[in-house]
C-alpha cells in the first residue's frame, strides 16, 4: 500500500516536472515574442544604449511589478504608462521572465570622478546601501539594480520619487522621505556614483 502510493507520487512528480518543462519552453517563446517591441527603445535584448534604461538582468519580480505599476497609474512615467497599457498580466509576466534571464550588459559611461565620490559618500551615509548594496547591486528582488544603469535615467527617477505630486509605488515611499533632504547636486552625485559602478 505504502509502496504503491509512493510509486504514484513519484509518477505524478515526474509528470509535473515534464509538464512544467513544457510550460517553461512555451513561456520563453511567448516572452521573446512580446518583448520584441521593447527593442526600439531599450536596445537589443534590453541592453539599452542610453536612450532608455537597461532592462536586461533586472529581477522578474521588479520588472513585472514595475510594468503593472506603470499600466495601473501607480508609477509616474513619460511614456511607459501608455506602452504598458497594451499588455495583460500574463504577457507582462512572460516578458519579465524573458528580460530577467538575460545577464546585465556592460556599458561604459563617462562620469565625473569627484561627483561619483561624493555620491558614494551620500549612498553610504544616507542608508541607501541597506537595500541597494554597497555598490548599487540591490539585494532584494523587488529593488532594481542601480550599478551601471544610465545616470540620466536614475537622476530622473530620484526626482520623480522626491516629487510628492507624482505617483510612485508603495515600495518607493521610503525613498521619498530619504530624498526630501537632498539637493539637485546630491541627486546628480548619487546617479554618477551608480553609473560609475560595473
Ligand atoms: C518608445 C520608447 C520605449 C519603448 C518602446 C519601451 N520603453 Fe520601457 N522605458 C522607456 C522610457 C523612456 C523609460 C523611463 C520611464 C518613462 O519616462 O516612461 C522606460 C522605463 C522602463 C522600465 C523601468 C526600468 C527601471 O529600471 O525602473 C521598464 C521595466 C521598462 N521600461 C520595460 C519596457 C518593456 C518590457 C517594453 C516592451 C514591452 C518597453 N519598456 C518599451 C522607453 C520605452
Ligand atoms: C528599504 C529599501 C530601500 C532603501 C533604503 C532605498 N531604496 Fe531605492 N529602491 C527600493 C525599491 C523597493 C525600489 C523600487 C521601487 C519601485 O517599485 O518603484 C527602489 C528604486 C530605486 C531607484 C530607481 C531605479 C530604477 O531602475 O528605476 C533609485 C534611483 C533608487 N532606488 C535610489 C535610492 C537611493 C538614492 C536611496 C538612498 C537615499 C535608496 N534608493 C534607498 C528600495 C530601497
Amino acid at each position: 500500500m505504502h509502496h504503491k502510493l509512493s510509486r504514484i507520487l513519484a509518477a505524478s512528480v515526474l509528470g509535473s516536472a515534464l509538464l512544467s518543462g513544457a510550460t517553461t519552453a512555451s513561456a520563453d517563446a511567448t516572452g521573446a515574442m512580446v518583448s520584441n517591441p521593447c527593442a526600439g527603445c531599450h536596445g537589443i535584448e534590453g541592453a539599452s544604449q542610453g536612450q532608455a534604461p537597461v532592462i536586461a538582468g533586472l529581477s522578474q519580480m521588479y520588472l513585472a511589478s514595475t510594468m503593472k505599476a506603470y499600466r495601473d497609474g501607480q508609477r509616474y512615467a513619460t511614456i511607459m504608462d501608455r506602452i504598458a497599457k497594451g499588455y495583460t498580466d500574463a504577457q507582462i509576466d512572460a516578458m519579465s521572465g524573458h528580460f530577467a534571464n538575460i545577464g546585465w550588459p556592460t556599458n561604459n559611461q563617462t562620469v565625473d570622478a569627484d561627483q561619483a565620490a561624493k555620491g558614494q559618500k551620500l549612498h553610504t551615509s544616507s542608508g541607501c546601501a541597506g537595500c541597494h548594496g554597497a555598490t548599487g547591486v540591490s539585494m532584494m528582488p523587488n529593488a532594481p539594480r542601480l550599478a551601471g544603469q544610465y545616470a540620466g535615467f536614475l537622476e530622473q527617477q530620484m526626482h520623480d520619487y522626491k516629487d510628492a505630486a507624482k505617483a510612485i509605488p508603495p515600495g518607493a515611499m521610503v525613498m521619498r522621505s530619504m530624498l526630501a533632504a537632498m539637493s539637485d547636486e546630491d541627486i546628480a552625485a548619487l546617479a554618477a556614483f551608480y553609473a560609475s559602478q560595473k
